[in-house]
């Protein structure tokens, strides 16, 4: 997943390679849960780290605001929609400011520049002859915000949310996505990477070939949308205003240099559960539109709690919250990145971020930042010595880069930190294996642990997408000056980067030991 170079014009024009990544715009009828923020931790980590690689980031987030769905919440609590998303549209922000995401901008689909945006885009469509006036009749979920078929339903109720369909049947207009079939077909041929991993490639490619049918974009039974800009008495699906959030923040209707500086070469991230939506409406729209389609679609599994999927009946959503003021907030951003690989599903329970804490940040790099601090005030007054160019840690650290890098570039965290943890095992045991805890200061000595610090220096580098306090205060308590972000790799992370001479902090360990 390399960032994209080139396409950038007028005042945008650039040499640096651009990477613009988005999540989906979360519903505001929900609390944010960790399913959620498994998603916006994955992005941040690529945002990080393409920030890190001196690359020019755009990392968008934000709220789905309209649809009946928001309305009927709304009125359940006696507030008015406007009220209602104003609220818990804050929520989202707090928890995102919670786990230390990075975001540039936070989109709320309620906001004027992306009406403004929507009518434009969606008036291009009906311009270019895509839609059409029809009756449309069909079994609903609210909870969905989506038709179903008969066939679908288990016991007449939504196969996902368990509860009744309604029945719906009003005047619509139609985007005639039927008339795309072989266009994306087409398109999924000439860009075989555009949805990854292939298995969710596939199951799209099985949407469209199980034949598409034209899908109703407009209602007239809620105020609460953007207003059909040819017909004021619709206002838009609510999936067909949402998706447009992803051309809104780039400048789509105001700023077109700024929008060809980032389109098409966008990377958006989804859960597996809006597949047909992005991977199937959403780039058939942008071809009605007269628009490439999104480059990059990333989708990932459902993140379980304990092998089931999260919902409010079973009441067992976790807060994002109650994680973090639990484990801390790296520890849980490591869990969601580390424990499971992009595109399958992963399974979060208490026993499993227990484990992980333990071995991983306690035992590996706790531990191994600890010892090494200790040491070096005992053998050399607290001033760290230089890194040894000959230690085998060395080309070690080198591979360890190479790979870290390969897979960060790839959108695998879970291998990048896998990669990571090979150096901070490997520096253990060469600990073990040197004991300088139990020789005479002198320069061997001096050689092990200055090695060790300058594994740590590069370990704070590689980690600090996944974990950016962590890396701070690691690069704090070594004696390095500024912060590790504002460093570049690879170069930064060159064997022999340790200058020596540093006072190394002894202090608290990072990650306190928990009872399983
Ligand atoms: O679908 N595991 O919003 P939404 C992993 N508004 N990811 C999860 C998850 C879980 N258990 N639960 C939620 C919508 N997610 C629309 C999107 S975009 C133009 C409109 C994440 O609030 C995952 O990324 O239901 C999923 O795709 C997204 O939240 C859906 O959030
Ligand atoms: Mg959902």
């Amino acid at each position: 997943m390399g960032p994209d170079r080139g396409a950038a014009r007028g005042r945008y024009a650039t040499s640096v390679p651009r990477f613009y990544v988005t999540t989906p715009i979360y519903y505001v009828n929900d609390v944010p849960h960790i399913g959620h923020a498994y998603t916006m931790v994955i992005a941040d980590a690529l945002a990080r780290w393409h920030r890190l690689q001196g690359d020019d980031v755009f990392f968008l987030t934000g709220t789905d605001e309209h649809g009946d769905k928001i309305a009927r919440a709304a009125e359940a609590h006696g507030v008015s929609p406007q009220e209602w998303v104003d609220a818990t549209s804050r929520r989202f922000v707090e928890a995102w400011e919670g786990l230390d995401i990075s975001n540039d901008d936070f989109i709320r689909t309620t906001e004027p520049r992306h009406h403004i945006a929507v009518q434009q885009f969606l008036q291009k469509i009906h311009d270019n002859g895509f839609t059409e006036l029809g009756v449309y009749s069909g079994l609903y979920c609210v909870s969905c915000e989506d038709y179903k078929k008969e066939s679908e339903l288990i016991d007449g109720n939504c196969p996902i949310h368990g509860t009744p369909v309604e029945l719906l049947e009003e005047e619509n207009y139609f985007f005639k996505l039927s008339a795309f079939e072989g266009r994306l077909l087409e398109w999924y041929e000439a860009n075989p990477d555009a949805v990854r991993p292939s298995s969710k490639r596939n199951e799209a490619l099985g949407i469209i070939r199980g034949g598409l049918e034209d899908i109703s974009i407009t209602r007239t039974s809620t105020r609460w949308g953007v207003e059909v800009p040819w017909d004021s008495a619709h206002v838009f699906y609510v999936w067909y205003d949402a998706l447009v959030n992803y051309l809104t923040a780039i400048g789509y209707a105001d700023d077109p240099a700024r929008f060809d500086s980032w389109w098409p070469a966008v990377h958006h991230i989804l859960g597996k559960d809006i597949i047909r939506f992005h991977c199937v409406w959403w780039p058939a729209m942008c071809m009605a539109a007269g628009i490439d389609p999104p480059a990059h679609l990333l989708v990932h599994g459902w993140l379980l709690v304990s092998g089931e999927k999260m919902s409010k009946s079973r009441a067992n959503q976790i807060a994002p919250s109650d994680l973090t003021d639990d484990f801390g907030v790296d520890a849980v951003r490591y869990f969601l990145l580390r424990d499971t690989p992009f595109g399958t599903d992963g399974d979060f329970s208490y026993e499993g971020i227990t484990a992980r804490y333990n071995a991983d940040l306690a035992n590996n790099l706790g531990n191994l930042l600890a010892r090494v601090a200790t040491v070096v005030g005992s053998k050399c007054d607290g001033m760290g010595p230089g890194a040894d160019p000959d230690s085998r840690l060395a080309a070690v650290s080198a591979t360890v880069v190479a790979d870290a890098i390969a897979a960060w570039g790839e959108g695998q965290p879970h291998l990048a930190l896998e990669a990571t943890w090979r150096l901070i095992r490997e520096t253990n045991a060469e600990l073990e294996t040197a004991e300088p805890w139990k020789a005479e200061p002198g320069p061997a000595v001096s050689a092990v642990l200055g090695s060790a610090l300058e594994a740590l220096r590069i370990v704070a580098l590689l980690v600090s997408p996944a974990m950016p306090d962590t890396s701070a205060e690691i690069w704090r308590r070594l004696g390095l000056d500024g912060r590790p972000e504002d460093r570049r790799l690879p170069q930064d992370a060159t064997w022999g980067g340790y200058p020596g001479g540093r006072a190394v902090e002894k202090a608290a360990p990072l990650f306190p030991r928990r009872s399983e």
